[in-house]
């Protein structure tokens, strides 16, 4: 059989730093991907003057699977966000984002086990309608969701819930207040439960979910809910488990996924040896997961709870006080 290629990018900030633990992990591991690494962002536009240069895209499309670090997207006017960018271009409608207790973190619970699924491509961040009046004094945006967009995120949600065994999806809104759009989300998201009479469905308000979440997580299981609140959603989930060093994001589309961190490019610690590679190395037990290597995903995922269970050469976020490098080879030597 060929080898899968992975096109890798290696991103910005901590990126290098964490992508190249993850692969070694994979590696060591004994997977036999070929790599093709190719740039986007801060590294892309020093190298080509664009932020996302067309062999990034090419390389995406024609390998299907990508492994991503994070990037910066420079502030100011004129640069669109690579990721929006990305998700839109590739219809990568699904963001798929779990987080999972590790036992050894510094965390308010040790029992989360909740996956949100965010819808990736419409909503606030669609990037409609955005003025700003010519003085500066107003501004707009537009949100848009679609019916078959809903329909499709929510089947989504559900279907990886049945895979997965799981036994609940709520499905978050703000239909009360937002009429149109999270309205026609809320109808949707009901009629498509009704096609899943084996898992309970359950609605919920965002902002009381938000409280919910802390205060009572195991009220949940599976999350679907719209661009936005997904957004604002998933970091909160993160933080029930120790933060953004242990969430991981894959972005899924009919033709091509993208697996990354749920974090940022950290530059108040690149280049310093001190970023958790955890999150990134959790999106490449994704991108096993989706290709069906179960086993290999299973096998890093203990050797990770196995290295902050016991504190060994744990990051400065994780309560100990060693690197990235030493983070890595620590997970190694249990593999
Ligand atoms: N997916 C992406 O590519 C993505 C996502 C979010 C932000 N960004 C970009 O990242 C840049 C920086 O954003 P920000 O500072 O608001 O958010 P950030 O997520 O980069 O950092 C927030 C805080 O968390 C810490 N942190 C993040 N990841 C960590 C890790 N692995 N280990 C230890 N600590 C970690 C950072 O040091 C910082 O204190 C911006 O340019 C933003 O646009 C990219």
């Amino acid at each position: 059989m060929a080898k899968q290629t992975i096109t890798v990018i290696r991103g910005d900030g901590i990126g290098p730093s964490i992508i190249d633990s993850a692969i070694e992990i994979l590696n060591a591991a004994g997977c036999e991907f070929d790599y093709e690494y190719v740039d986007a962002g801060l590294a892309a536009l020093e190298k080509t003057g664009e932020l996302l240069p067309p062999e990034t895209l090419e390389a995406i499309e024609r390998n299907k699977i990508t492994l991503k670090g994070p990037l910066t997207t420079p502030v100011g006017e004129g640069f669109t966000s690579i990721n929006v960018t990305l998700r839109k271009h590739f219809g990568l409608y699904a963001n798929v984002r779990p987080v999972k207790s590790f036992e050894g973190t510094k965390a308010r619970y040790d029992d989360i086990d909740i996956i949100t699924v965010r819808e990736n491509t419409q909503g606030m961040y669609s990037g409609l309608g955005q003025v700003v009046s010519e003085d500066g004094s107003e501004a707009e945006a537009m949100s848009k969701i679609t019916r078959e967009g809903a329909e499709k995120i929510v089947t989504f949600a559900y279907e990886l819930a049945q895979r997965e065994g799981r036994k609940k999806v709520t499905a978050v809104h703000k239909a009360n207040i937002l009429k149109s759009t999270s309205g026609l989300f809320l109808k949707v998201a009901r009629e498509v439960g009704e096609r899943f009479p084996e898992i309970e469905s359950a609605e919920m308000i965002v902002d009381a979910t938000c409280m919910k979440l802390v205060m009572t997580p195991e009220e949940f299981d599976v999350v679907v809910t719209t661009n936005l609140f997904g957004d604002i959603i998933s970091d909160l989930c993160a933080g029930l488990v120790g933060g953004l060093g242990m969430a991981p994001g894959a972005n899924i589309g009919e033709n091509a996924a993208i697996f990354e961190a749920v974090h940022g490019s950290a530059p108040d610690i690149a280049g310093k040896n001190l970023a958790n590679p955890t999150s990134v190395i959790l999106a490449s037990i994704q991108m096993l997961e989706y290709l069906d290597m179960g086993e290999t995903a299973d096998k890093i995922r203990n050797a990770v709870a196995d290295v902050i269970k016991s504190g060994d050469r744990t990051t400065r976020d994780l309560g100990g006080n060693h690197g990235t490098t030493d983070f890595t080879q620590a997970v190694i030597e249990r593999l």
